[in-house]
């Protein structure tokens, strides 16, 4: 087995190659000057089974084309298989039509990564259950909730910030045998902006471990806390598997006053965009495990 990493998370790619004993095997990658980019496999004739670790936070774009080149280089190279372990995916929220007109990106992303014969995806908490069945090719949902359990004090309520987030909360309720309750959150799917003004569960005076599977904007974050403060809730502690943290959303956390922010190395998270209560939970065992 063979691995790959381009630059969009190579520090998760080093880690999981460590705990495999192997090295990751060398790509050269050349930027031109009009953004486009050049992938050449270094050692050609690759005959083998080969992975390759990519993630598609921002610049999603970007990410995404490079990981479509390197995958043409690899096939192109003859790699007998290849598998692609994508902790986030990008566009997976734009997953059905909302209002008429629209596209529906990550079927989009799936007919371009399986034309360019990806074998085997494995992913961790796809924004919906139903995300893997959009593809043809096998995929592994893996899940960060086992890690995030670790971490969740007794007697604590787990939040989710929308209903569509139940299925995860009962999960790691599951898990932790906590409580739970969730929220109902409107977005305004023209400005993006989040209200959150009911929920359902008791957080008065209680510790409360607020999950979701990813933090973009903030947004959702945001409006779930102050509910949770008007609502009575003690310690504030904030769990999301995908760190995308947009523009402006360290610094919203940052000022959140929470307890904690857990996420995940899903998405590289550059220096500048950490902060004092930032605490980041690696993948690397989970994914070491599954390539095993
Ligand atoms: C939405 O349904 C997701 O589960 C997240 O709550 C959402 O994508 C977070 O985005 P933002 O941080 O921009 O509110």
């Amino acid at each position: 087995m063979k691995i790959f990493s381009g630059t969009s998370n190579r520090s998760l790619a080093e880690k999981v190659a460590r705990k495999l004993k192997l090295e990751l095997s060398p790509l050269e990658l050349h930027r031109f000057p009009d953004t486009e980019i050049r992938v050449r496999v270094v050692n050609g004739d690759l005959e083998d089974d080969v992975v390759l670790i990519e993630s598609t936070g921002i610049p999603a774009n970007q990410n995404y084309m490079e990981l479509f080149l390197i995958l043409d280089a690899l096939k192109r190279s003859g790699a007998r298989s290849i598998t692609l372990v994508s902790p986030y995916m990008g566009y997976q929220r734009q997953d059905h039509v909302f209002r008429d007109g629209e596209e529906v990106g990550f079927e989009m992303i799936v007919k371009i990564l399986e034309s360019l014969r990806v074998d085997k995806l494995i992913s961790f908490d796809m924004h919906s259950v139903k995300l893997p069945d959009v593809f043809t090719i096998p995929v592994v949902h893996l899940s960060a909730l086992p890690l995030f359990a670790q971490k969740i004090e007794k007697e604590t309520v787990l939040i989710s910030p929308d209903m569509g987030g139940i299925r995860r909360i009962k999960i790691l309720s599951e898990l932790t045998g906590s409580p739970f309750g969730e929220i109902e959150k409107d977005r305004d799917l023209a400005t993006g902006s989040v209200q959150s003004s009911k929920m359902e569960g008791d957080v008065k005076g209680k510790n409360v471990a607020l999950v979701d599977d990813m933090i973009s904007s903030g947004g959702t974050v945001k409006a779930a806390v102050e509910l949770l403060r008007e609502k009575g809730a003690k310690k504030i502690d904030v769990f999301a598997t995908h760190p995308v943290f947009a523009p402006g959303c360290d610094k919203l956390l940052a000022d959140l006053g929470v307890e904690k922010v857990y996420v995940t190395d899903s998405i590289e998270v550059p220096e500048k965009k950490r902060f004092e209560n930032l605490e980041i939970l690696s993948l690397a065992d989970l994914i070491a495990k599954e390539l095993k």
